[in-house]
């Protein structure tokens, strides 16, 4: 293609930014945009035209992909539609709500023969990258568990917005659904799944019904463990990945930002975004209680900070490239077949049955005889 035409779905927070990353490429434009509440704007500054609904933008002649970054809720049906029109789509994080939905979203891009990735940013950011790098050449030997935290305080709000609804963005799991991402690729999928957990410090006015605190463990099999800990019921803020490995240890920093490789004979630090910049502009971020909860990460006035804008290049780069016929990257396959999300989502799932029916709960009980299992088999 010798130029890509995107049609952008949802230009609220995010979208804009994603926009806006995308007109810095070379041979980019975006030629609709449709949101129901920002699409005139979002028009204006991208240089694009507003499409009257989803299924005008997707089956318009002068789109080859399709970004979606509406709310959670609503990522389904546009996925489905760019596909059902044979254009190419990123999707958001969580990609879905739900592992039937991820299902349907792989088949119809699959059917139609077109890339359908997954907006799972983490795995762009350059430490990820180094670190994951690292364990696959055996740097802390073999990895028997992973940490993962995701803590902080969350105050009232004026208004409650869509995150802040369990029915609407999934709550916090699902959400966030970046850790659980980043363990499931460092161990493989998860077999067992535990959650225990609840709205501890969050009703009543200001608040949304989103569980503010969940515990989660993990069982992979093979003596190998994770747990992980999400919400915003925790006046001490700790945002962190912990990889135990039996020759060694990896601590990716996401707050006092950078990462460390432990072993017996010597310690490495080394950045997790691009720059020293963009480190210590995360840590500024998060110094001054700017993440509150992951509510300041959706309004569309304000645009994403220095460390977030790296990473969106960093994907959409990628994205796009492979738009423009460049090489697929083995370290992203599963991210851009939408395998890497559903694995993400059948687990939250599973988490999620777990909390409702006070269990263990086998993984396979989501996933049955579906896609997962046959990619595997
Ligand atoms: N990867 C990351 O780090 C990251 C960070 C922030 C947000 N996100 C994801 O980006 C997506 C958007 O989040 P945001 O922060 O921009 O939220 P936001 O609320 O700022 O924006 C959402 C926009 O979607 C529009 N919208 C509502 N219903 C729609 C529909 N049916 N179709 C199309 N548009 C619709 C809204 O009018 C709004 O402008 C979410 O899926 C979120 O999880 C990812």
């Amino acid at each position: 293609m010798s130029e890509v035409r995107y049609g952008l779905v949802g230009a609220g927070y995010f979208g804009l930014a994603i926009g806006r990353a995308l007109l810095k490429l070379p041979s980019a434009s975006i030629s609709y945009v449709f949101d129901p509440n920002n699409s005139a704007k979002a028009a204006l500054d991208l240089g694009a035209r507003e499409a009257s609904s989803i299924e005008d933008l997707c089956s318009s002649d002068d789109v080859d992909a399709v970004i979606v970054a509406s709310p959670n809720w609503a990522h389904a049906e546009a996925a489905i539609a760019a596909a059902g029109h044979g254009k190419h789509v990123f999707c958001e994080k969580p990609i879905a709500l739900n592992y039937a939905d991820c299902e349907r979203m792989i088949a119809a891009s699959s059917d139609a023969g077109v890339v359908f990735m997954a907006g799972h940013a983490m795995n762009f950011m350059s430490g990820v990258r180094r670190a994951k790098a690292l364990i696959a050449d055996g740097a802390i030997g073999d990895v028997v568990f992973t940490r993962a935290v995701r803590n902080n305080w969350e105050g009232v709000q004026g208004d409650v917005t869509w995150k802040k609804r369990r029915d609407l963005s999934g709550g916090h799991l699902y959400h966030h659904i970046h850790e659980l991402d980043f363990v499931q690729s460092i161990m493989g999928p998860a077999v067992v799944a535990t959650m225990t957990g609840g709205n501890v410090a969050h009703q009543g006015a200001g608040s949304g019904d989103e569980d503010d605190l969940l515990l989660m463990t993990l069982e992979f099999g093979n003596n190998t463990f994770a747990a992980l800990e999400y919400g915003s019921a925790f006046r001490w803020p700790e945002h962190y990945v912990l990889i135990e490995g039996t020759q060694g240890a990896i601590r990716i920093d996401l707050q006092d930002t950078g990462v460390e490789l432990r072993t017996p004979e010597s310690t490495e630090t080394f950045l997790l975004h691009r720059t020293l910049e963009e480190d210590e502009d995360r840590t500024a971020f998060y110094n001054r209680g700017a993440v509150d909860g992951g509510v300041l990460f959706g309004n569309p006035s304000i645009e994403p900070p220095l460390w977030l804008c790296g990473v969106i290049e960093e994907e959409l780069a990628y994205f796009h490239g492979l738009m423009c016929g460049g090489a697929a990257v083995a370290e992203f396959s599963a991210l851009t077949d939408g395998t890497a999300a559903a694995a993400s989502i059948a687990t939250a799932d599973a988490l999620s049955l777990s909390l409702r029916e006070g269990r263990k709960v086998l993984v396979s009980e989501i996933t049955g005889r579906g896609l997962l299992s046959r990619s595997r088999s």
